[in-house]
């Protein structure tokens, strides 16, 4: 069987998509698959690069592609006997979207299908769904461009009177923290908001809290499992793109030091939330954790950075999952 690995695409999460899909080519198992390389250049440009029967000795997965590759339409990847493996983050990856492609192309893909991959990308409408079956969410005010355009004071007056200073302003669609900023007083929230909109045009604006970030792990479809937490221990008062990347400066806890109905609530929360919204393959779910023990939703990531050094297939092998295997359970989840 061949397997379509995609990966690269548009998204400001560009490179973590290089870092995740090398890691798989290390990883694959060579004896019952092929790997076919696809690679969605920056500027959106589909190329077919070689394929792969051994784990490569190239450097980057650039290097792999870049020599020996040739520019497709995305319906060019159809191949029969094949699953796509699409390690896409953020907008055009993880949003839904390219999943619609694979069910037009009727192949079998890894991972969510378009439902909660859209819901899960965009943070306003997973608040507005989980909301509804009880999954506690930090309190909001949404956005649109138009309406900030218009009426900046009735914006700003429903922030501050529902929301207390910091606020985090973010776009609601991008993910890895990508225009995401704290607002300490009006001014700077003018400014996090002006910023959010350069990235999309629905922004969410959030309570901020002193919270620890707890995260689980979510594999399987309609019969789930879920991990143990880990916690993020920061080292820096926000992580933004280049300190959760780029600058490496990010600790993992696993499994997170709580106490055990923590992490049961966090797990039920999270298979809760997989299942509302339809999930299928995996997903990693973000908490808040505050110091009285009040546990919120953050996000939902249905296509979880996947390094070696990530967290979501470090928190499946504190369970006895090894990488490799892991691997193998999604792409046969992908298949049922
Ligand atoms: N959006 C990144 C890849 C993550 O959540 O891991
Ligand atoms: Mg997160």
């Amino acid at each position: 069987m061949k397997i379509i690995l995609i990966y690269g695409g548009k998204s400001a999460e560009h490179k973590v998509s290089l870092l995740s899909a090398f890691s798989i080519l290390q990883a694959v198992y060579y004896e019952y698959y092929q790997v076919q390389l696809v690679q969605i250049t920056q500027a959106g440009i589909w190329r077919k690069g070689p394929v792969l029967t051994d784990i490569p000795k190239d450097k980057t997965i650039l290097d792999l592609t870049e020599a020996n590759s040739q520019v497709i339409t995305p319906a060019d990847i159809k191949e029969e006997n094949s699953i796509v493996m699409p390690i896409l983050h953020g907008p055009n990856g993880e949003d839904g979207t390219v999943q619609g492609l694979f069910e037009m192309l009727d192949m079998p893909y890894v991972g969510c299908g378009v439902l909660a991959s859209a819901c899960g990308m965009d943070k306003i409408m997973t608040k507005h769904i989980l909301q509804q079956v009880g999954v506690p969410q930090v309190p909001y005010v949404s956005v649109v461009k138009t309406k900030w355009k218009e009426q900046p004071q009735e914006i700003f007056e429903k922030c501050e009177g529902t929301l207390l200073y910091p606020m985090f302003v973010k776009p609601a669609n991008l993910g890895s923290s990508v225009g995401i900023s704290k607002a300490e007083n009006r001014e700077e929230l003018q400014c996090a908001i002006e910023e959010a909109f350069g990235f999309d045009r629905r922004v969410l604006v959030e309570q901020g809290i002193e919270a620890r970030e707890i995260e689980v792990a979510v594999l399987g479809n309609e019969e789930v499992r879920t991990t143990v937490p880990g916690e993020i221990v920061k080292t820096v008062s926000f992580y933004d793109y280049d300190a959760k990347y780029l600058n490496n400066d990010v600790d993992l806890q696993i499994p997170a030091d709580i106490p055990e109905e923590i992490q049961q609530k966090a797990r039920e929360y999270a298979e809760k939330a997989y299942l509302t919204l339809d999930g299928s393959g995996l997903s990693r779910c973000d908490f808040f954790l505050t110091s009285n023990n009040e546990l919120f939703l953050n996000e939902i990531n249905t296509m979880p950075g996947f390094t070696p050094f990530s967290m979501y297939p470090l928190l499946w092998q504190e369970m006895g999952l090894q990488y490799g295997d892991l691997l193998e359970e999604l792409i046969q989840l992908g298949l049922m």
